[in-house]
Parts: structure tokens; sequence; C-alpha cells
């Protein structure tokens, strides 16, 4: 059995600042962020709770594919930005759609996060566990850049993708996936660090003043992405038996235009074959690859027979690609 895509939605806040908004509160420039990113303008919370978007874009995914909620076995949703430490976002979806059924469980795998959550199904539903499954990818990672650091806060967006997927007994789905845990100080975020009656008061109360936003060493996430993405791609091909050729369209995560560009011209492939949506919506994370998913599905783009490829990179590091028929 192999995993399919049935139904796909998104959900994006309403409120969009373009790069001449940041370039009033900060400095920089629309020229300085298209140049270096491509990104024109992004979605910025205006109160949506990471849950509040995933909840949209899954009511849209489910409708998309024609399934009730109850009927769904497994949720996965993937963020490094939830609402809280308890309950996870995936219960926090489930009681809010009435997946009763289901299974719900969170997954931090950084910008990977959706990717790896939809090879976790296949592994599920190539073992016979479950048959029905919603996967989400959703962030707000505005609560977490630092709005005083123009060489981050201005990448990011937030929103949310989900994918409704289904046991099939035709098609393929192949993937691959690593992580290198040494390299976690290239992009990281630092949670609470120990502080309980048994440390001592003075590091107590200094721990918990401590608050710390994202940190990138840019040129490493970068040089690292161009690297990395078309081995994963040229990974999973083999595994699939498939050329670059064959392939129809390649969804890959939206960090930066630039890095999209490279891993084409490294494939030797026309990056026609590799639609963006970076440019409205930054880096999204986790959700940048469901957002576009359900963005070229909704244009039209995606004819079922298609040959698809999903690759994710982001903080851990983590990285993979998945290769499917649609
Ligand atoms: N506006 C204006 N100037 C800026 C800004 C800004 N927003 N941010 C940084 N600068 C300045 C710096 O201060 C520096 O100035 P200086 O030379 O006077 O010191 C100059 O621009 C160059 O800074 P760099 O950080 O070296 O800029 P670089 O050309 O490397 O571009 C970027 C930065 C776009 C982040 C690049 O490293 C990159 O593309 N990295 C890939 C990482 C990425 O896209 N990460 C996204 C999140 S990670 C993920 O999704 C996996």
């Amino acid at each position: 059995m192999r995993l399919r895509i049935r139904g796909t939605g998104s959900a994006l806040p309403a409120h969009c600042v373009t790069n001449d908004e940041l370039s009033r509160i900060m400095d920089t420039s629309d020229e300085w962020i298209v140049s270096r990113t491509g990104i024109h303008s992004r979605h910025i919370s205006h109160g949506e709770a990471t849950t509040d978007l995933c909840v949209q874009a899954s009511r849209r995914a489910l409708a998309d594919a024609g399934m009730d909620a109850e009927e769904l076995e497994l949720i996965i949703a993937a963020t490094v930005s939830p609402d809280d430490y308890l309950p996870n976002t995936g219960c926090a979806v489930q009681s809010a759609i009435g997946a009763v059924h289901a299974v719900a469980m969170e997954l931090n795998a950084a910008c990977a996060g959706f990717l790896f959550a939809l090879n976790t199904v296949q592994a599920y539903i190539q073992a016979g566990i479950y048959r029905k499954a919603l996967v989400i990818g959703g962030e707000v990672l505005s609560k977490m850049v630092d709005w005083e650091d123009r060489s981050t806060c201005v990448l990011f967006g937030d929103g949310a993708g989900a994918a409704v997927v289904e046991a099939a007994e035709e098609g393929y789905y192949f993937f691959c996936q690593g992580s290198d845990g040494r390299k976690g100080n290239v992009l990281s975020c630092r949670n609470r660090r120990v502080c309980n009656p048994f440390v001592s008061e003075e590091k107590a109360l200094s721990e918990k003043e401590k608050q710390d936003y994202v940190r990138m060493d840019g040129r490493e996430v970068f040089r690292f992405a161009v690297r990395t993405v078309p081995e994963a791609i040229r990974e999973v091909l083999q595994r699939g038996e498939r050329t670059v050729e064959e392939v129809d369209w390649f969804l890959l995560h939206q960090a930066n235009e630039r890095i999209i560009s490279a891993v084409a011209k490294r494939l030797k492939v026309s990056e026609e074959k590799f639609p963006m949506n970076l440019d409205h919506c930054g880096n999204t994370s986790a959700a940048s690859i469901p957002i576009l998913l359900d963005e070229v599905n909704k244009k039209g783009l995606l004819k079922r027979g298609q040959t698809i490829v999903l690759s994710g990179f982001g903080a851990g590091l983590t990285w993979g690609a998945a290769l499917l028929k649609w």
C-alpha cells in the first residue's frame, strides 16, 4: 500500500506585510530583501494562533478530499511554533475538527517537518496500521523571530497547509531523510533552561528572564541546502528508479529563491518545474511545502498520474525528499 494525497488546504493570516513596510520600522530595503531572497511580502499573524491556521487549513483539505473528519485515523501536525507545550497541536486540531477516531501527535523537524510527517504516515500505511490521515504543517514564526535582528526577521512568515492522505493500491511513494544534530547551532531557538526550586536562586532568576529568538548562520544554511537538497532528490529518484526528466514538479521548502535556483541548476532542470510562493509568503518553515502544494493544486497544475518530488531542509539539521505519484 502507498500513500496517496486526496486533498489539500491552506490558510494564511489576513495581514500582509510588504518589504517597504518593514523598511519603515527597521534599517532594510525592498531591494536588499528581494535581491537576496526573492521575498516581496509575507503574512503576519494579527492574533491568529498556530492551531487556528492549522484548523482552517485542515478543514479546507478535508473539504477538498471530500472526507469527513470522523473518518481520520491519524493526525500529525508539524510545527516549530506550537501555541502550547501541552496539549500538542495535533490534539488541538483533532478537537476543533471533531476527528474523534484519530490518534493525534506533533512532530518537530523544522522546515523538513511536513515532509517527515508525510514520510511517517507512509510508514504507517505501508505497515497496514492506518489508512486515512491528515498531515499538517503550521507556523506562527512571527512570535519567535527577533524583530530587532534584520538579518532573520525579514525572512519569515506565518501560515499553515494540510494534506488529507489515504492508502492506495496504485501509485508509488519513495522517500529518504536524514539529520545531523552536530550542526544544531546553525539554526536555533532555545527554550526554557532548567529552572526549579532546587537550583540556586540567582541562577533561577537569571534563567527566568532569558528569552531567545531564532538565530541563524545564513551562509552555512545556504551551503548546506544547495549541497544536500540535490543529493536527497537524486537519492529518492534512484530509490524509485526514475530520472529527473520524468519528474513533473519539484516542490521544495520555500526558504530562498537563490537556493531553489541553485538546486534546479545542479539538477539541470528548468526552473519552471520549481513552483515558488516565497515571494508572497516568505519562509513559513514546516508550512511552506503544504501551502505550496495547495496553491499548485488549486491552480490546476497538478494532474493525476504526474510525478512529484517534495524536498525539505532545515534546523536540526534535517533534510529529505519524497517521490510520489499524484
Ligand atoms: N537589510 C539590509 N541589510 C541587511 C539585512 C537586511 N534585512 N540583513 C543583513 N543585512 C546586511 C548585513 O548586516 C551585512 O552588512 P555588512 O556587510 O555591513 O556587515 C550584509 O547585509 C550582508 O549580510 P549577510 O548575512 O552576509 O548577507 P548574505 O548575503 O549572506 O544574505 C541571507 C543573507 C539572505 C540570509 C543568505 O545568507 C541566505 O540566503 N542564506 C540562506 C538561509 C536562508 O534562506 N534561511 C532561511 C531560513 S532557514 C531554512 O528555512 C532552512
